[in-house]
């Protein structure tokens, strides 16, 4: 039958096509998602190993110029606005440092008031500090800046394609267009810039076979962070009445990109354990192998309400997902002083 063949053509290394994918999408058999789930299972330990890599993301600014149909902080909703300095953020970093974390992610709405110049002043100070990498999520920028963040030392740029659909990014992005997307997602690949994709899955109007597209879409770019996360919609945005993403969808998604694209960072997203409480455990044993550990300071954490409800992903919570999926915590992080904090884990976990 057809996931014997599919799962034959994974085991002869042969590349799944967007019929294999759309088959094992529309299919409600749970026999097929066992299988699955299982062999991207091998794959991820073939590919990537059981350690997870765990990362951590400074949401420095909730300013966003835009106006995203699906976002808790597009322009046109009314809420509490911050913005981190300087010194704030290289706290934060400091912290995370000490705890061994060694890749950050520096996040925010598209934000003007950041300029190149505030942005490369931060990063080179992280860069003189601390030997870590530097992830930054602040999106459309220009074609020069993207050039300019690389050689002031930027590892990886984090812009998510969504869709790969034309007519649903359009349906689903008040002021921002696909052309431009694919533009600027080029441009951060031709700057030498590693590339953070992946996009929403649920979303209102979307088919199964625009998932297969932009599952396939990540293997065409050569992206080498994919995170796919279910759509949850958000009170006071235009899609606050529409219908939260399935898991198991979400999770056969893991699987697949496991399988299309192989040796990639697939994280467990904030967002789907905010539609389940194991949704993180779950996805690592579909797949995933990355977890982002939200680190924006307290009191301002709540206030980055991309989606309703949403998680609050700390360092207690990524050790339970972690020890609830039976994998390997990294040898980096600093346990002793993790337990200084008070943090009750497991150093051989
Ligand atoms: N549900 C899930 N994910 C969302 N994001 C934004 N709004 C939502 C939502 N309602 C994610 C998108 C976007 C990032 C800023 O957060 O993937 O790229
Ligand atoms: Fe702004 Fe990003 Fe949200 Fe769009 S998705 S409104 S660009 S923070």
């Amino acid at each position: 039958d057809n996931m014997r063949s599919i799962l034959q053509k994974i085991s002869n290394n042969i590349d799944l096509n967007k019929e294999d994918i759309l088959y094992v999408l529309e299919s409600k058999d749970k026999i097929v998602f066992d299988a699955l789930i299982k062999t991207a299972d091998v794959i991820r330990k073939e590919c990537v190993g059981d350690r997870i890599e765990i990362r951590a993301a400074i949401e420095f600014s909730n300013y966003c110029i835009k106006n995203c149909n699906y976002c808790g902080l597009r322009r046109h909703k009314n809420q509490f606005r911050y913005r981190m300095k300087e010194d704030e953020i290289l706290k934060e970093v400091d912290k995370l440092y000490k705890l061994g974390i060694k890749t950050v992610i520096l996040q925010s709405g598209e934000d003007p008031y950041y300029t190149t110049e505030k942005i490369i002043s931060i990063i080179r100070k992280i860069k003189q500090k601390y030997k870590m990498g530097i992830t930054l999520s602040i999106g459309e920028r220009t074609e020069e800046e993207y050039k300019i963040f690389k050689n002031s030392g930027v590892n990886n740029y984090l812009l998510k394609i969504e869709t790969s659909s034309e007519d649903l990014f359009e349906y689903i992005h008040y002021d921002s267009k696909f052309k431009t997307r694919v533009k600027h997602t080029e441009w951060i690949k031709n700057a030498g810039l590693r590339l953070g994709s992946g996009g929403m899955i649920g979303l209102p109007k979307q088919t199964l076979d625009q998932i297969a597209d932009v599952i396939l879409f990540q293997k065409d770019y050569g992206v080498h962070m994919i995170g796919f996360g279910p759509f949850i919609p958000t009170k006071g945005t235009p899609f606050e009445s529409e219908k939260t993403s399935d898991l198991d969808l979400n999770l056969k998604v893991i699987a697949l990109t496991r399988i299309v694209c192989q040796n990639v960072f697939i994280p467990a997203t904030t967002a789907i354990s905010t539609l389940n409480r194991e949704g993180q455990t779950k996805s690592l044993l579909a797949g995933a192998n990355t977890i982002m550990l939200i680190s924006t300071p307290e009191k301002l954490r709540e206030k980055y309400g991309i989606y309703s409800e949403k998680n609050m992903v700390d360092l207690d919570f990524t050790i339970e997902s972690i020890k609830y999926s039976n994998r390997k915590l990294p040898k980096y992080l600093n346990y002793d002083y993790i337990q200084e904090l008070g943090y009750d884990i497991d150093k051989n976990l």
